[in-house]
């Protein structure tokens, strides 16, 4: 189901809405590859999400939304639907402002980078995102997959989401979200605007020591100046799918122009003429190979828009996919 013209029109109707037709999605992810998008639109400010949703409710087309696809893959076929982007404008920070005992929230835009807000935070004085330097999602993307490192989950610092759907914008309680591995629980059909976060005081050099140090660990143990989209899979519980992959030989592995890093065995990097056929060949290849060897069937930490992953199941006719 492609975008109708009567659907374009609309959407370009929206005010601080933009669009594009025929986008292509590589240079909007990390690891460049995949075709385009129908249409792509961004927002300048949160009304014209909600409105842009009330206007994709009740159509056939998909629609998706993309952060800083850096756990994004795109198929090589496109996005044959709408592509949502937030832009600078919901980068925004506000605060610090008081909080519950010692204390401090702060808001953010959904589309500020992840690791910018943590530097911010961390010149400031304010302790609690300190493993998210280095980091390349936005905020409202680290939320919906509840990223994490070191141990920290970002929804452990979460207090509240707004959210625009098709009714408007909306407000959701950190606790009210059903928080999991890489995943957050929002309703289908909700887009992540803003996001207040509970931050404590601290010393500030004391912060940026420990950004220091986060920073050496990953320098040391993750491949640097590379296109990718970090982890391939999600650890399997209490294993690594990095100690995992390491283990069945796949540092190194090519697949056309797609490499297993020679640093870090779950992740997969563009040598610079990968296809999105490339880089899903060489997931299979990796998640075979650690099958054959320990019997773990790892499950993609990225995500794939536009298509299915080799080993899952053919979409079926009528069936509704890639919509956030
Ligand atoms: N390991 C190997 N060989 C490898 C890679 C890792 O033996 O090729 C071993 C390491 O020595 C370590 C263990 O596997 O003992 C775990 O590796 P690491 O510390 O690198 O962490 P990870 O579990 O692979 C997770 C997140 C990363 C995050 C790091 C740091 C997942 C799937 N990955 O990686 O997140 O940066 O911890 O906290 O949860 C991402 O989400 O894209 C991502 C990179």
């Amino acid at each position: 189901m492609s975008v109708s013209a009567s659907l374009i029109t609309r959407l370009a109707a929206v005010p601080g809405l933009r669009y594009w037709r025929h986008a292509p999605l590589a240079p909007f992810t990390t690891i460049g590859v995949g075709g385009r998008a129908d249409v792509l639109v961004t927002f300048d400010h949160r009304e014209a999400v909600a409105e842009a949703l009330a206007l994709l409710e009740g159509e056939e087309v998909p629609w998706v939304i993309l952060g800083a696809g850096s756990n994004l893959v795109v198929a090589d076929r496109g996005f044959p639907g709408v592509v949502l982007k937030l832009d600078s404008a919901l980068s925004y920070l506000e605060g610090p402002h008081q909080g519950p005992r010692n204390g401090v929230r702060v808001v953010a835009g959904a589309a500020l980078p992840l690791a910018r807000l943590a530097t911010v935070l961390a010149e400031q004085g304010l302790s609690g995102l300190e493993w998210a330097c280095g980091i390349p999602g936005t905020l409202g993307g680290g939320v919906a997959m509840n990223a994490g490192a070191h141990g920290v989950e970002l929804g452990s610092l979460v207090e509240a989401v707004e959210v625009a759907g098709k009714d408007g914008i909306g407000y959701v309680g950190g606790g009210d979200l059903a928080w999991g591995y890489r995943s957050c629980g929002l309703p289908r059909g909700s887009v992540i605007t803003a996001v207040q976060l509970a931050l404590v005081p601290d010393d500030r050099a004391a912060i940026l020591a420990r950004h220091r140090r986060l920073l050496g660990t990953r320098r040391r143990t993750q491949p640097r100046g590379v296109r990718s989209f970090g982890s391939a899979f999600k650890n399997p519980a209490d294993h690594s799918a990095g100690r995992l992959l390491d283990g069945a030989g796949l540092k190194g592995m090519r697949r056309g122009g797609a490499q297993v890093s020679p640093v870090h065995a779950n992740f997969v990097t563009n040598l610079g003429d990968a296809t999105s056929a490339d880089v899903l060949g060489l997931m299979s290849m990796m998640r075979e190979a650690v099958e054959r060897r320990s019997g773990f069937e790892l499950e993609p930490e990225v995500r794939l828009v536009g298509g299915r992953f080799p080993w899952e199941e053919p979409v079926r006719p009528g069936e509704r996919h890639g919509v956030a």
